[in-house]
């Protein structure tokens, strides 16, 4: 048998086992998975590696406009070298609608933003801020159709924002035709009124992001997102959780039964409210929405990592650089509330939940495995033919070496941010090579693949976005009735 490309003599890990063989490479597939495979052209030795399958960033802001209408600073090129650099072999950014905004019109200007640049595959998710009759009626179900089966909805943000009865609409729409609804947690009107309160007293400093943004207000928006999806049905993914109250809230539905999801990110495992309170405006480099917490609630994420509450460890890569461009574009001073929500973190969330996770023995490699590609793949309908490693799959892998020590420093990353938030942070363990449908994207350090060679794929029906179908209605005759009815 005949091979482009093998790599040999690496540990191959999967989510569910490890394995030293060799992996055979043709026409962009695993061909053979077996010790001794015959040589081929290109050859890569992962003698005293790991094999892992290329990560899924499945939540990232790449060429996006935020909803206060600012850029973020990687457009396709720069997001997916970094992305690269760290492990991934997709990426999965947000096409986002603004209000008034075609859905077709914005899938198609990310489509052309994407396909020249792109150095490794993408889909997308789609931001629907405008739930219009033509949106619900014809455009999502024509986009499900293409392979784009997931969609973000907001609590909060005023430029993105959807009430509970447009919430319902969405999420319907997503049962009748197969997609997966994501949700962003954050009671709306609890910020507000913190915020109007506390620029009255004269509080704008970074530190206030973190107080006008509470664990309540996250825990409520959570609850009600859950009822809602639990009224019609319907799947749903809670992105970016920060606490214990939603923590909490996403496991006792999933004790019940219900098909939600969590994903958590490396900020709120990392990073604290601490942070935005740094020496003068520096603060703004750590504002995300929701925040950074405190030591309590990094011990709850790590707890619903651990315990199985989260499927996903995500970046939300959101970059704004921290100047005139982004973070302080309503000025040197900005209130909090002015600020760019988001912050870099692309081409570091494997390596930090590898180092921090991994080597320390809170996570094993398997549910490392999962965690970053698998269970990515499994939601959004990527599986198999992503998240894994086994003949037919793409050829998606990053070979680790376990023991590269390095201490983070932003000008050796590859996003355009000019920050990292985990600067001077030690890590172990990196990413050397990283091959995308055959293509060696990243080996040893440098960039061998092309802008536009990434490719866009489809997405399938996703098992775990299947409703459940089961009405209970001996428990409350209202409960499925949404479903029932659609
Ligand atoms: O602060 C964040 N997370 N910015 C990105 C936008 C979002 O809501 O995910
Ligand atoms: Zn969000
Ligand atoms: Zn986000």
């Amino acid at each position: 048998m005949e091979f482009d490309l093998v790599v040999r003599n690496g540990t191959i890990v999967t989510a569910s086992e490890h394995t030293d063989c060799d992996v055979g490479i043709r026409d962009g597939k695993i061909a053979a998975l077996m010790k001794g495979l015959p040589e081929a052209p290109r050859e890569i030795d992962a003698t005293g590696r790991l094999v892992l399958p290329g990560g899924i960033e499945a939540h990232c802001h790449i060429e996006q406009s935020s909803s206060l209408g600012i850029m973020t600073s990687d457009d396709f090129e720069s997001g997916s070298i970094s992305a690269a650099f760290g492990g991934n072999t997709t990426i999965m950014p947000f096409a986002a609608q603004h209000k008034g905004q075609s859905l077709l019109d914005v899938v198609a200007d990310y489509e052309a933003r994407a396909a020249a640049k792109s150095v490794i595959d993408y889909s997308y998710h789609l931001i629907v801020s405008d739930a219009t009759e033509r949106v619900l009626a014809t455009e999502l179900p024509q986009l499900i159709e293409k392979g784009l089966r997931s969609f973000k909805v907001y609590t909060t943000y005023d430029l993105l924002k959807l009430d509970d009865y447009q919430i319902l609409d969405v999420m319907s729409v997503a049962r009748r035709e197969g997609a997966l609804v994501m949700v962003h947690a954050e009671n709306h009107d609890m910020i507000r009124w913190l915020t109007k309160r506390l620029l009255d007293a004269g509080n704008k400093a970074p530190k206030y992001h973190g107080i006008s943004h509470s664990r309540i207000g996250e825990g409520e928006a959570t609850n009600r997102a859950i009822s809602l999806a639990e009224l019609v049905d319907q799947p749903l993914l809670v992105v970016h959780v920060s606490c214990q109250h939603a923590t909490a809230a996403i496991r006792d539905a999933q004790s019940k039964g219900l098909k939600i999801y969590g994903e958590t990110c490396p900020q709120y495992l990392f990073l604290t409210v601490e942070d935005l309170d740094r020496q003068g405006m520096e603060g703004a480099m750590f504002c995300c929405s929701p925040p950074p917490r405190d030591a309590v609630s990094q011990e709850a994420i790590w707890t619903g990592i651990e315990n199985g509450t989260f499927q996903v460890v995500s970046s939300d890569h959101a970059p704004y650089r921290f100047d005139e461009t982004a973070k302080l574009q309503a000025g040197p001073e900005a209130p909090f509330n002015k600020i760019a929500n988001g912050i870099p973190g692309i081409e570091l969330r494997m390596p930090l939940l590898f180092s921090e996770g991994v080597r320390t023995g809170r996570i094993d490699i398997h549910r490392f495995v999962e965690l970053t590609s698998t269970n990515a793949a499994r939601l959004y309908g990527l599986f198999p033919r992503k998240g894994t490693i086994a003949v037919g799959a793409d050829a998606d892998l990053a070979i680790w070496d376990p023991d590269l020590e390095y201490v983070v420093d932003w000008s050796d990353l590859h996003d355009n941010v000019g920050y990292s938030p985990y600067a001077g942070k030690s890590l172990t363990g990196w990413p050397t090579t990283v091959i995308n449908r055959g293509r060696v994207v990243v080996d040893g350090g440098k960039l061998c693949a092309e802008p536009g060679s990434g490719t866009f794929i489809p997405r399938e029906r996703s098992e775990l976005a299947q409703p459940r179908g089961k009405l209970v209605r001996e428990v409350d005759p209202a409960r499925n009735f949404g479903a029932e009815i659609l």
